[in-house]
């Protein structure tokens, strides 16, 4: 017999799936999106019809276009992940010696630059959006600085208008980690318009994805070229390079998973909203125990992560262990602060922002198989019901 799960009881539609069916099934943080199966065989025809499966092929160059047009960009490349293509943005931009980085991001950020060999240099982050404070910027520019890399954490955006008046003035690139942050805009333009280079990463637990994969928007066509050769080994042409490059290549299997999700896109934004609202909703009233971001000012919201900011680190712990005995597995995104992970490579540092937020916050099941039944379990839970 077919057993039916969460995802297909609720695909599509925002509905109530019958409580005793659902009870025991594990929610977890997020879901992948999943087409329909025979539309992604019917994608792959292309495959069987060029015999190409890598090498930049039909898809990928569709996927590019596409995106470029939903984005309202004027060029991208896509890469085999996000984590890849912040090696690529570093190696492309040529950076050296330190980079001014956030301390409240996931551990790619970070690891992405110790890979190669530069010096993060910690600054706090705002306490509201969340995102690197740019007051504090200046304070850690030295000699040796070459960059800023930070994220759009949640898909709220930065102060890049502030964080780009500084590169500005002290000649720095800036590099958006935009893992979160597909289709947002801010100020009135697409965010990945904002810095040198932004990465989104379209791997499968992301808002849109490719299975694995990444996205790189490089905003100077030259910049953009020294990309597109970093992410292929370097060739130019078959038996000549421009320079060293690594294979970050995104395969046609995962254009076409990225072909078939795009074309849901507006569904799942729409049914996120709605999940997000309801949460809103149920948790309002509980603001001594559990704070609610406000979205930022001038930016739209994607929806991907529906983030909860407890009074303390016991009552996140306390809810956590409520949904655990109830198979409720949200994700203590990002925990711990990133100048906690590797003390021994980046030092001690006292960020107490970032050390506050991350003990205390939390992201809640949010996918597009979310029904209203789930976000009860989960409101309920988080009040300590
Ligand atoms: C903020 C951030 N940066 C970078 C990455 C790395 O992206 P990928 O998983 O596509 O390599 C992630 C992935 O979760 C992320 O959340």
């Amino acid at each position: 017999m077919h057993e039916r799960t969460v995802g297909e009881a609720c695909e599509y539609v925002y509905c109530r799936p019958l409580k005793f069916e659902l009870m025991n099934i594990p929610l977890h943080v997020t879901k992948s999106f999943l087409p329909p199966q025979e539309e992604y065989v019917a994608r792959l025809a292309t495959i069987w019809k060029t015999g190409q499966l890598t090498n930049n092929g039909q898809l990928v160059q569709l996927l590019e276009k596409r995106l470029c047009e939903r984005l309202q960009i004027d060029r991208c490349l896509l890469v085999s992940n996000g984590d890849a293509g912040l090696q690529l943005s570093i190696r492309a931009l040529k950076l050296n010696g330190e980079v001014i980085t956030t301390p409240f991001s996931y551990i790619s950020t970070l690891s992405s630059l110790l890979w190669l060999g530069l010096q993060p240099v910690f600054v706090d982050i705002d306490s509201e959006r969340l995102t690197i404070d740019p007051t504090k910027i200046e304070q850690a520019i030295t000699s040796r600085t070459s960059a800023i890399l930070v994220t759009h954490v949640y898909g709220r955006p930065c102060d890049v208008v502030a964080i780009e008046a500084i590169a500005k003035r002290y000649d720095l690139r800036v590099i958006y980690d935009a893992a979160h942050a597909f289709a947002v805009d801010y100020l009135n333009q697409p965010l990945p318009k904002s810095g040198d280079i932004s990465m989104i990463s379209l791997h499968a637990t992301k808002l849109f994805h490719t299975g694995e994969g990444g996205l790189l928007v490089a905003n100077d066509p030259e910049l953009h070229e020294q990309v597109e050769w970093h992410r292929r080994f370097g060739h130019r042409g078959n038996d000549a390079f421009h320079g060293v490059g690594i294979n970050a290549k995104m395969s046609e299997l995962h254009a076409a998973m990225g072909l078939c999700v795009l074309d849901h896109m507006d569904g799942i934004i729409e049914h996120r909203r709605k999940t997000c609202e309801a949460y809103r909703e149920r948790l309002f009233t509980a603001e001594d125990r559990v704070q609610l971001l406000a979205p930022v000012t001038g930016a739209t919201e994607n929806h991907a992560y529906f983030p909860v900011l407890f009074s303390s680190e016991k009552h996140l712990l306390r809810a956590m262990r409520i949904m655990r005995k109830e198979e409720i597995y949200p994700r203590r995104y990002f925990f711990p602060a990133l100048h906690r992970a590797f003390p021994n490579l980046t030092g001690e540092h006292s960020l107490p922002v970032a050390e506050s937020i991350a003990e205390r916050v939390l992201c809640l099941p949010l996918s597009h198989g979310t029904s209203e039944f789930d976000i009860e379990r989960v409101a309920a839970a988080v009040l300590g019901r």
